[in-house]
C-alpha cells in the first residue's frame, strides 16, 4: 500500500489537480494537505489576503483524494521549537534573495508534513522549480524512503502558469501577465542565449512588468549556466501588485 502526499496551501486549481492525478497514478492512497504556512510569508507578503477556499477545495477533490487540514498548533507544537531546516546557499538564491528565510520555512513545514503523514511518495509542481530542487535535497537527506516526484506546470489557454495568485490579477493585468510565458518561450527557442534573455527582459519591462530576476540556470545547482549545459529559464516578475513566478526547460536534464 503506497501513500502519496500532495502538500498545498489550498485555493486549489487545475495545477493541483494535475499533481493529484499523478499521485493517483503512483499510489493507492492520496492525501492532499492544506496548510497556509505563516512562516514562509515575509513581512510584505500576502499572508493575510492569501486565498482561503476550504469548502471549494474539499468539493473539488472529494472523489480524488483524502484531505488533511492540520491546525497551526498541530504543525508547530506550542512551546516547542520546530525542527528548523536550513535551506543552505541555494535557498538564498533567486526567490530566496528577495524573500529571506522563505525556503528555510518551506523545508521546515514540508519536513513536518512528511513526519505527520509518512508518505512513500510526495508530489510537487515544477512551477516552483527552486522549491522542488530544495525539497528533493532535504528529502534525500532526511527522508530517503520518500520519492519526490515533480509534475510539469499546467498552463491556462493564454499560456500563464496556473497559480493561486492569478486570482489577484485584473483583466488588464492578466493580459500583461500572459507575456511572461511568451518571453520564456522566446528564450527557449533561442537556446537560452544571453542575448535572448536581455531582449526578453527589455520587452517585459517595456510592457510594464517589473522583472525581479530572469536567468538561465542549472536545474540542480541553480547557478547561472552558459550554453550546452542542462538548463531551465526562471523568472519572477511583478504585474501590478502581484508577484508571479514561472520557469521552462531550456535543455534536458540528465535522466533521474
Ligand atoms: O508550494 C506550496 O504550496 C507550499 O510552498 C508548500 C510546499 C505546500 C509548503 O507550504
Amino acid at each position: 500500500m503506497t501513500k502519496a502526499l500532495v502538500p498545498t496551501m489550498g485555493a486549489l486549481h487545475g495545477g493541483h489537480l494535475a499533481l493529484i492525478d499523478r499521485a493517483r497514478e503512483l499510489a493507492d492512497e492520496v492525501v492532499v494537505s492544506i496548510f497556509v504556512n505563516p512562516t514562509q510569508f515575509g513581512a510584505g507578503d500576502d499572508f493575510d489576503r492569501y486565498p482561503r477556499t476550504l469548502d471549494a477545495d474539499r468539493e473539488l477533490i472529494a472523489d480524488r483524494a483524502e484531505i488533511f487540514v492540520p491546525s497551526i498548533d498541530e504543525v508547530y507544537t506550542p512551546g516547542q521549537p520546530p525542527d528548523a531546516i536550513d535551506a543552505g546557499a541555494r535557498g538564498d538564491m533567486w526567490e530566496g534573495a528577495s524573500r529571506s528565510g522563505h525556503f528555510d520555512a518551506v523545508l521546515t513545514v514540508v519536513n513536518r508534513l512528511f513526519d505527520m503523514t509518512q508518505p512513500g511518495i510526495a508530489v510537487f509542481g515544477e512551477k516552483d522549480w527552486q522549491q522542488l530542487a530544495l525539497v528533493r535535497s532535504m528529502a534525500a537527506e532526511r527522508h530517503p524512503n520518500i520519492r519526490v516526484v515533480g509534475v510539469p506546470t499546467v498552463r491556462d489557454n493564454d499560456g500563464l502558469a496556473m497559480s493561486s495568485r492569478n486570482r489577484y490579477l485584473s483583466a488588464a493585468e492578466r493580459e500583461t501577465a500572459a507575456l511572461i510565458p511568451v518571453a520564456l518561450n522566446d528564450i527557449v527557442a533561442e537556446a537560452g542565449s544571453a542575448e535572448s534573455v536581455a531582449r526578453a527582459r527589455q520587452k517585459l519591462e517595456q510592457s510594464g512588468i517589473d522583472v525581479d530576476y530572469l536567468a538561465v540556470i542549472d536545474p540542480v545547482s541553480l547557478n547561472e549556466v552558459g550554453p550546452n549545459a542542462p538548463a531551465r529559464v526562471v523568472i519572477a516578475a511583478r504585474v501590478g501588485a502581484t508577484r508571479l513566478i514561472d520557469n521552462m526547460r531550456v535543455r534536458d536534464l540528465p535522466k533521474r
